[in-house]
């Protein structure tokens, strides 16, 4: 590791003791503590997973780095501090909730910071450094590693909130990427330590998409996938806050589909189901998908379920995807 490596860890590991010190013990970090709290956080799981905040004070964090001797342009590389057209160097993160993201070592490399008075975007990560690449990290990995393989199942999901949450409610298999898409490096990473992973993402459209996206990502490298459902209005979190963590993981977690389950449901989004062409069209579509299930046992099953709901014969089906199977070799 360069100096300057070390250097930047350093800080980071600093900042994040400081960070959740204010949030738990002191007047600076309540708003901090109270935005946690009534998210319904409890202080083990603020303590697990080092949350804190970031003091509304100017050029807090910029002072704290300098009277530790830390060289600001290195902090500003480190996406700790930001620098202004007119090359003034202020703090990034102040006035928000800090969640630290740590690398597969448990060493904090960045910063995840939610706004919490609707100043500024949502949420704001650290720029990405020689320590920080976006598309190779997944938030929680380091502690959720050894419940990945000993359950032989990952649940990925869209947000660290959803993380910690569902930590909390005793899903400690749980990951998510960093407010990007799901990366060919971070699916091949996955595949290294799992064969199944449990898509959970937002119920909403946005979170569908992704869904389809890391889906076919994660086939490619030959993991196994499932899917869980929630309803348009909701997010793992959400869910959790409304109907506790029991029911997350009996009506969430459990029931997990197939891929073509998910299927099914998403492409229905492209057709108007009450016009005759278009049920055609979708069962068509769906067919097509079908058609590349590797397992005679599986095409039979979604063959029927298409057979039932759309009044097909068997054979009708089974010839069409002959012809789709011939065409894909
Ligand atoms: P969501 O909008 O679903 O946020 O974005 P969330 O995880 O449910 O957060 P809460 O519950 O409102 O606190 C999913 C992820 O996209 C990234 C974040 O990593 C977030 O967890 N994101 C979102 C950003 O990077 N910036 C944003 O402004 C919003
Ligand atoms: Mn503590
Ligand atoms: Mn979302
Ligand atoms: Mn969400
Ligand atoms: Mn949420």
């Amino acid at each position: 590791l360069s100096t300057e490596s070390q250097s930047i860890l350093s800080a980071y590991e600093w900042l994040a003791k400081l960070y959740h010190h204010l949030l738990r013990h002191t007047k600076d970090g309540k708003e901090g503590y109270t935005y946690l709290k009534e998210r319904g956080l409890h202080d083990d799981t603020i303590d697990t997973f080092q949350l804190g905040f970031a003091p509304n004070i100017t050029d807090f964090t910029t002072e704290f780095l300098e009277k530790k001797g830390f060289h600001q342009q290195l902090m500003v590389k480190a996406g700790l501090l930001s620098q202004k057209d007119d090359n003034s160097v202020s703090d990034r993160f102040s006035g928000r909730v800090i969640f630290p993201i740590r690398n597969h070592l448990g060493k904090t490399i960045a910063f995840n910071g939610r706004a919490i008075n609707g100043q500024g975007p949502k949420y704001l990560h650290s720029a990405e450094s020689e320590l920080f690449r976006k598309g190779k990290t997944l938030f929680n990995f380091d502690l959720a590693k050894k419940h990945i393989r000993k359950e032989n199942e990952a649940v990925l999901f869209e947000g660290s909130m959803d993380v910690i949450s569902a930590y909390q409610a005793g899903v400690k298999n749980g990951i998510a990427t960093l407010g990007t898409s799901l990366t060919d490096s971070q699916a091949k990473l996955l595949k290294r330590y799992v064969d199944t992973v449990i898509l959970c993402y937002d119920g909403d459209r946005a979170g569908m998409d992704a869904t389809y996206k890391a889906a076919q990502l994660l086939q490619n490298v030959g993991a196994y996938v499932k899917i869980a459902r929630l309803s348009e209005d909701m997010d793992p979190d959400s869910f959790i806050r409304q109907y506790g963590g029991e029911a997350f993981i009996d009506q969430v977690i459990k029931p997990s589909t197939t891929f073509m389950g998910f299927y099914m449901r998403y492409v229905k989004k492209d057709f108007n189901l009450s016009l005759e062409g278009d049920r055609i069209k979708y069962v068509e579509t769906v067919l097509r998908q079908v058609a590349v299930i590797d397992s005679p046992v599986e095409r039979e099953y979604y063959l029927k379920e298409l057979s039932n709901e759309y009044n097909i014969s068997m054979d009708t089906l089974t010839e069409e995807i002959h012809q789709y199977r011939q065409k894909s070799g």
